[in-house]
């Protein structure tokens, strides 16, 4: 079939990921070698052991890619890889075989920012389906182990801008989902065990009280206007400093506006604290440590291992803490969305495939008048898919990466 069919390679985590997407529309084939069972013994991901892991797969895994698409090296059209943000290490090793693979084969490389990787699943899954209409500004929510992030998109011709209306002051939604599950003897990764099991508990057991998932864009609002006063100060100076670049000085200019604008932060190392402190004054460490070591033994768990093994207390702690984490999310996302006009919802990231996230975000959205997408569940975790199709634009564009980008851990998307 006729179209641009990219290659695309995501490692910035614990996944190891090669897929094949035409014209960032049809998914052809999507490879994902995940290293839950190397991380799982250590509760986390451990970055070392993550590179070492992504040098094993890497070569097999962008074969079988492109063997399920059948195509070969030579027929694809160009190479997409995750520049950042992520772990460095891992980042690196998808980047070399990136680059190894352009340089061989004489084929352009696309550098892509996870997280808009993320925001282009969305849009993988609703083309599939025929959807190409879309109304704009989107409001991205991408939720996952590593942020939890809010952004307004806009698309200028092929290409998309990004404005980060807020993010998490600490931890991510995901890594509350997995610090809470360690916590409760549940194994890593927390968040599909939570969801599984949430649903035979009462979520109005336990109250977290809204203090618990602070709001500290709201609480401390005097030190954010000497904040933001202060830095609009810095950026007026570099701004009359700044005669040369103009696309330099645009870029101030929108930082100045952008820190006018209001934020919708997030906070969710309250909520861990919380659950950590229920645990303690209702003395669950012994019936913890059993439930852990039962599970331990068990290899791959099924459902009614963990129900077998958490009794109502615990069920009942587990289905309020993910309904207060859903309502804090979906909350926050609809007042930015009042906030800024937002005409669409994208909700995306590991945590998107959360079944209460999902359902309670579709009624949600309904009862506000505003669509709300989500990618399938398989794109909601890192994939190479979203980032072959985040590629797709830029190919359009020409935006092609230089020989010479490397990793970079902390990438901010705009
Ligand atoms: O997007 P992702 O695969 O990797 C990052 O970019 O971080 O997200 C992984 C995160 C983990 O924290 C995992 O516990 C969480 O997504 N997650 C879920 C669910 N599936 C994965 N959280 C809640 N419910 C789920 N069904
Ligand atoms: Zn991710």
């Amino acid at each position: 079939m006729p179209g641009i069919y990219i290659l695309g390679i995501e490692s910035s985590c614990d996944e190891t990921a090669a897929a094949v997407v035409r014209s960032g529309e049809q998914l052809i084939s999507n490879v994902v070698a995940s290293q839950i069972a190397t991380h799982q013994p250590y509760g986390g991901v451990v970055p070392e052991l993550a590179s070492r892991e992504h040098l094993r797969a890497i070569v097999p895994v962008v074969r079988q890619a492109l063997s399920e698409a059948n195509q070969t090296y030579k027929s694809v059209d160009a190479i997409a890889v995750t520049r950042g943000p992520g772990l460095a290490g891992a980042l690196l090793v998808g980047i070399s075989y990136a680059k190894a693979l352009s340089y061989a084969l004489d084929k352009p490389l696309i550098a892509v920012n996870h997280l808009e990787g993320h925001i282009h699943a969305v849009l993988l899954e609703e083309r599939q389906k025929g959807n190409h209409d879309l109304q704009f500004p989107v409001l991205a929510l991408v939720v996952s182990g590593g942020h939890t992030h809010l952004y307004l998109a806009q698309r200028r011709g092929n290409l998309w801008t990004y404005e980060n209306i807020g993010h998490t002051r600490d931890d991510a939604a995901g890594e509350a989902f997995d610090k809470v599950a360690k916590l409760l003897g549940l194994g890593y990764p927390g968040g599909p065990v939570i969801d599984r099991l949430a649903p035979h508990g009462d979520p109005h057991a336990v109250k977290f009280l809204p203090a618990q998932i602070k709001h500290r864009d709201r609480r401390d609002h005097r030190k954010e206007r000497e904040h933001s006063g202060k830095e609009k100060e810095k950026l007026g100076q570099d701004l009359a400093k700044d005669k040369t670049y103009d696309k330099d000085k645009e870029e101030l200019q929108a930082r100045r506006a952008d820190s006018d604008r209001p934020h919708f932060d997030f906070s969710f190392s309250g909520i861990k604290t919380a659950v950590l402190r229920y645990v303690e004054v209702h003395s669950l460490r012994d019936s913890i440590e059993r439930r852990r070591r039962a599970l331990t033994a068990i290899p791959k768990p099924t459902l009614e291992d963990y129900l077998a093994n958490c009794d109502r207390q615990a069920l009942d702690l587990i289905a309020s803490f993910q309904r207060a984490v859903v309502e804090d999310l979906i909350g926050k996302t609809l007042v930015a969305a009042r906030a800024y006009e937002a005409a669409t919802l994208f909700v995306t990231g590991g945590v998107a495939a959360n079944s209460e996230l999902r359902s309670t975000f579709e009624q949600a959205g309904a009862q506000e008048g505003i669509p709300v997408f989500f990618p399938s569940r398989s794109l909601s975790t890192d994939n190479a898919a979203m980032i072959a199709a985040a590629a797709y634009p830029k190919f359009l564009a020409n935006d092609f990466a230089a020989m010479d980008f490397s990793a970079e851990a902390n990438l901010v998307l705009r």
